[in-house]
Formats: C-alpha cells, sequence, structure tokens
C-alpha cells in the first residue's frame, strides 16, 4: 500500500474501525500458533518510514513507542536499509566469536570509541538486552570472585534466568518461575516522586541509597561477598523513573569503597535516547561494565556487554561465548547506527527531548490525572494518578494507552500506571506537538467516560 494514499496527520484523523477487519483476521490467525505475550493493542504492521507506521486496513499512526525504545533511527532509515542490503549480499553470519570479520571490528571500534574515555574498553557482542546482562553478571562474578549481585525494587533487566533475578518491576514476571538464581539481593531504587522510605527530597541526600551499606550489608550479605551491583540509571519498565543527580555517583564511590563492580544497564536508556550517548553520562560517572541491546541494532537484534578492558580481558577463551553475536549483517547496521546516533542522532534527542518534556509539562494544569512527567532526552514518562489519593491509576494508564492507539498514536504504558513515550530519535519538533495533541485528546475522552 502506498504511503501517499493516507490522509495526512491532523486533528480530524481519528480511524473509526480500528482494528480493521484484515488485522482482527490476523490477530484471529496469531492467537493459533503464537504462544500468549500480552500484546499491548491489536496493531498490526503493514510497513512503516520515520516515525509513521501503517497497519493492515491502512490506518496510519504516529509511533512514539519505536518497538519499545529501539527503532533509534526510526523505521526503515534509507542509510540503514543500504548498509543492510550491502552486507547481506556479501555475507551474513560467520560465527563471530569462532572467526574474524571486519563489521563486527568496525561497530566494537565505534562503540568503544563512544564510551567514556574512548578508549579502554573490550565489547562482547550479545543477541538481546537479557543476554547483556547474563555476560555481565557472569563477568563481575568472574572477575571478583565473589558471588552475590545486588539490584533495584522496580528494575527491569530481562527475563532469562540471571536477569530475571534481578527483575523485580512486576510480581507477575517472576511468578511461577521461583527459584530464581541464589546470591541476589534487592534494595531501593531513588524515586523521589514515591520516595520508598517517606523522606522529602532535596534535602534527603538520596538516603535510600545508604541503605545498601546500612541494612544489606550488616543483615544480609557481607560487602565482601558481593560481585556487583546492577542499576539502570533510568528506571525504564518501572516507571521511567528518574534518579535525583547524585545518585550514580553515590553507587560508584559505594562500589569502589567495598570492590564491588557496577553495572550499568544501558539497554533502554542506551544509544542516545536520552540525549547523551550514555544515562550515566548525564552524571559523568564511569561504570565498570555496561549491556546494552535495543537503540543499538536500529531494528536488527543486537546487543553488546561493553566492559573495562582490564576485565574483560580475564576472561579466558572459551569462559563465554554464544553463536549470533558478531554477526556480520547486525554489526555492519550497527556501525552505521552509531555513527547517525553520534553525528545527528543524541543532539536531536535533547533537543527535540525538552520540546516534548515541556508540551507535556503544560498538559499538567489541564489534566489532575497527570501526577509527574519526567525524563531525559526522548525517554520521558507521564504518570496517572487518582487526584484525590495520589495512588497510581493502573486502569486509567492502560485506557489512555488504548485510546490512544485509536487516535492514531503508538504509545505503551510502564510502571504501575506511566505512559512512555520513547520514540525514535530522528522525531521533529511537529512531530512531537502532533503527539502532545493526541494524546490530549485521548485523554479528554478517556476522562469524558
Ligand atoms: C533496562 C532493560 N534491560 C534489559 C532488558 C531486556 O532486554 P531484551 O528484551 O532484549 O532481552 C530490557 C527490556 O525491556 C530493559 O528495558
Amino acid at each position: 500500500m502506498s504511503s501517499d494514499a493516507q490522509p495526512s496527520y491532523g486533528p480530524a484523523y481519528m480511524p473509526a474501525d480500528v482494528p480493521g477487519p484484515l488485522a482482527r483476521a490476523l490477530v484471529e490467525r496469531d492467537g493459533r500458533v503464537m504462544a500468549p505475550m500480552g500484546r499491548a493493542y491489536p496493531l498490526v504492521v503493514d510497513h512503516a518510514v520515520g516515525c509513521e507506521v501503517w497497519d493492515v486496513d491502512g490506518h496510519r499512526y504516529l509511533d512514539l513507542s519505536a518497538g519499545v525504545a529501539v527503532l533509534a533511527a526510526g523505521h526503515c532509515h534509507p542509510r540503514l536499509v543500504a548498509v543492510a542490503q550491502a552486507q547481506l549480499a556479501r555475507f551474513t553470519h560467520m560465527a563471530g566469536t569462532d572467526f574474524y570479520n571486519e563489521p563486527m571490528i568496525k561497530a566494537a571500534e565505534k562503540l568503544v570509541a563512544l564510551m567514556p574515555g574512548g578508549d579502554g574498553w573490550q565489547v562482547f557482542f550479545t543477541n538481546s538486552g537479557t543476554e547483556s546482562i547474563e555476560a555481565s553478571l557472569k563477568l563481575a562474578r568472574y572477575v571478583t570472585g565473589r558471588q552475590n549481585i545486588i539490584g533495584f525494587y522496580g528494575a527491569f533487566h530481562g527475563r532469562s534466568y540471571g536477569s530475571l533475578s534481578l527483575t523485580a518491576s512486576k510480581p507477575r514476571q517472576r511468578q511461577g518461575f521461583f527459584p530464581l538464581l541464589p546470591g541476589t539481593f534487592h534494595s531501593y531504587y531513588p524515586n523521589c516522586y514515591r520516595c520508598p522510605i517517606n523522606l522529602t527530597h532535596p534535602t534527603c541526600a538520596i538516603a535510600c541509597l545508604d541503605l545498601i551499606e546500612r541494612t544489606l550489608f550488616s543483615t544480609t550479605t557481607p560487602a565482601s561477598e558481593v560481585a556487583a551491583i546492577v542499576v539502570e540509571p533510568i528506571q525504564g519498565e518501572g516507571g521511567y523513573v528518574v534518579p535525583p543527580f547524585g545518585a550514580l555517583r553515590k553507587l560508584r564511590a559505594l562500589c569502589d569503597r567495598h570492590g564491588i563492580m557496577l553495572i550499568c544497564d544501558e539497554v533502554q536508556s542506551g544509544v542516545g535516547r536520552t540525549g547523551k550517548m550514555w544515562a550515566f553520562d548525564h552524571e559523568g560517572i564511569v561504570p565498570d561494565i555496561v549491556a546494552s541491546a535495543k537503540g543499538l541494532g536500529g531494528g536488527l537484534p543486537i546487543g553488546a556487554m561493553i566492559a573495562r578492558a582490564e576485565l574483560a580481558r580475564q576472561w579466558e577463551s572459551g569462559a563465554h561465548s554464544n553463536t549470533y553475536g558478531g554477526n556480520g549483517l547486525t554489526c555492519a547496521v550497527t556501525h552505521e547506527l552509531l555513527c547517525l546516533v553520534e553525528a545527528e542522532l543524541m543532539d536531536n534527542a535533547a533537543t527535540v527531548g525538552t520540546h516534548l518534556l515541556g508540551r507535556l509539562q503544560a498538559l499538567q494544569p489541564r489534566f489532575a490525572q497527570i501526577g509527574a512527567v519526567r525524563g531525559r532526552g526522548l525517554m520521558i514518562g507521564v504518570e496517572l494518578i487518582d487526584p484525590a489519593s495520589g495512588a497510581p491509576d493502573h486502569d486509567l494508564a492502560q485506557a489512555v494507552m488504548t485510546e490512544a492507539f485509536r487516535k492514531g498514536l503508538l504509545v505503551l504504558t510502564c510502571g504501575a500506571s506511566t505512559i512512555r513515550f520513547c520514540p525514535p530519535l530522528i522525531l521533529t519538533c511537529e512531530q512531537a506537538d502532533e503527539a502532545v495533541g493526541r494524546f490530549a485528546l485521548t485523554l479528554e475522552a478517556c476522562l469524558a467516560c
């Protein structure tokens, strides 16, 4: 279907029959052969360009979800398509863990150049976020000789057993899968909107982080047995929670005091999304290990564990490996994507992100149900609440997400009741305005019911 045939965005554009008949038929077929996954809403994609998606019935949507914060350069970016086509015709896969190939080396060189200091790092390519976390946990245990790992309530690190043991954002994700990895512990994430220890900031000095030393280390695990602390610099699935400035520095100092590896999970927040290459760059800290994925492949499945070279080098040959890591196709696209991020996408995320944040904050006086608007760059969350109690309004968030879909806007929820805006990093201010307009219409419609 030609995109030229579609109506352009405008306040009047609201598909009446979403999902349409073709989408409904495919959803039914899907249900017969695909294992249940809990889809957000019945969007069945036909094709997509930039920040726009068309479903199989010809409905057009503005995409503020980017395939769950993946499509850093948007859908079908011409430079990525060209590189992918050229690489497909050259070679696709040659087991990067057994043989050498230039696309893999180039992608790793670019990643290292984009790390703090631009040197002194080594890369292990994976296929996903959860695999990057597994590799990070294994390296931390390997180099420290310690077993225990600390994560945070509200965290999401993936669903394989190691990462799931640290994931703590929804009980459903763990229910039925116990026992998880032994030696995993959780502490409180600095969420100032809902302070986990009921202090008021800004005078708290991020006291919730002190509980790691004051409580965990004096009750459940000696610091000397902790291999790593794993932290999302901005909590993603947990609700797009931005910690107060200084939280990461405080964690870095704590890790240094006890010889603990600091692992930053940048799977969702990294690769330019927050306006800097990595979200930890906002605090100027240097982690020991970084887990990346999502945006890294511009839509192709790739992840990376990036570790300080003196740590990564300690892995003896064969200690850790996989089959698809360093795949020629994904690495060629990743290299091109990283060049785009460095040259323009990161800056655009900062500029358009500030604009979008401001426009969403401007909605707050109109809608008492908007409890908080927070974010960095193009990683923005709008927490919806019951204005009477201030409690998260989960049902409203679900209704808003679904109604937004009917109004031609693709967004997802996260946390208990947050609508997340994680568009492609090519979003323009005009598209941001359009998204906010549709979001306001959506809120009006939901609240009128
Ligand atoms: C912060 C974070 N870490 C890890 C993961 C797991 O990534 P994947 O789904 O690619 O395994 C996710 C996925 O949403 C994530 O947001």
